[in-house]
């Protein structure tokens, strides 16, 4: 069915049902049925004609019998772009491994390295993001936090730990006095995965010398890990969080005139999954309040 078909009211009740199977990204303008004749061995699996050969089924008798509904097959269904889609086809990984260690190297201040991400395309993200997620909190703070991806609040605001997430880590900051003016905030990769599922290893491996670079620039005291995804990736270990985490690690880099101490801390979206944990991570908050003294 296509919108026009729809009333007001039809639409509302597609929209909550949506979100109820948990849809959260529109890919076209237009609802594609699956059922139809391009689709037709998942059509016929569904429909239980197992045996039916493709050349016996006419592209309308298929839609014939595969349609649910009466109403009229879609017309060409424009794939509508993501405010950033980008109209050249993705880069393979090596040459956006290449691109994105040459864009990262270039930029000599955050607006540059800003910049050269959003002209980035090579992280397909990208193509289903509505923001390019760059940082929050002030440039100029000693600490510097970093989490994993966007979530769906951050990817329509602009901005990382925005969300839910975001609203229990500005407590966890608060708790040890500080807060996004005594601090810097970015993640790991800048666009939302699809869904919220976590970015897959190349997607991460492909957006490395960004955040690499985004930390030289900012030469930060303290670097905290927000989360088993970014400090595995920082840290470049398989150790999970629950052994990351509380330890001080230096982290170095070339580009840094000395090792940063770096720490692990968990996500705030586990802590709201498992409160029980809470108890640790003020450990670590501890920890790092005393980091902080030090240096002041
Ligand atoms: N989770 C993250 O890791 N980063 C965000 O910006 C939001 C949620």
């Amino acid at each position: 069915m296509t919108q026009a078909h729809l009333t007001r009211q039809e639409a509302l009740a597609a929209l909550i049902w949506y979100r109820e199977i948990g849809v959260t990204d529109i890919v076209s303008d237009a609802a594609l049925d699956y059922r139809k004749a391009a689709f037709l061995p998942a059509a016929k699996f569904l429909n239980g004609q197992k045996d039916l050969q493709p050349a016996a089924v006419s592209t309308a008798a298929a839609e014939e019998s595969l349609s649910a509904t009466s109403a009229p097959p879609p017309q060409a269904p424009a794939t509508k772009p993501s405010p950033m889609q980008p109209q050249s086809q993705p880069l393979g990984t090596a040459e956006a491994s290449l691109d994105a260690r040459r864009l990262a190297a270039e930029a000599q201040s955050l607006e540059e390295l800003e910049a050269a991400l959003k002209s980035f395309e090579g992280c397909a993200l990208k193509r289903t993001a509505t923001h390019t997620v760059f940082a929050d909190g002030n440039p100029e703070a000693k600490i510097m936090l970093i989490g994993e991806a966007p979530g769906a609040d951050e990817d329509r605001i602009g901005k990382p730990f925005v969300g839910v997430s975001g609203q229990l880590l500005d407590k966890m900051l608060a708790a040890i006095g500080l807060d996004r003016t005594t601090v810097y905030i970015s993640n790991i990769i800048n666009w939302r995965p699809p869904g919220n599922r976590s970015p897959s290893a190349s997607e991460i491996a492909v957006c490395m010398p960004f955040i690499r670079r985004h930390i030289e620039l900012v030469k930060p005291e303290i670097l905290l890990f927000v989360g088993g995804v970014s400090a595995k990736a920082l840290f470049e270990t398989s150790q999970g969080i629950t052994k990351l985490r509380g330890r001080w690690t230096d982290y170095q880099s070339e580009g840094l005139d000395k090792p940063v101490p770096a720490m692990a801390i968990f996500h705030p979206a586990y802590l709201l999954r498992s409160p029980g944990q809470k108890k640790l991570a003020w450990r670590d908050l501890l920890a790092v309040k005393k980091r902080i003294k030090a240096f002041e």
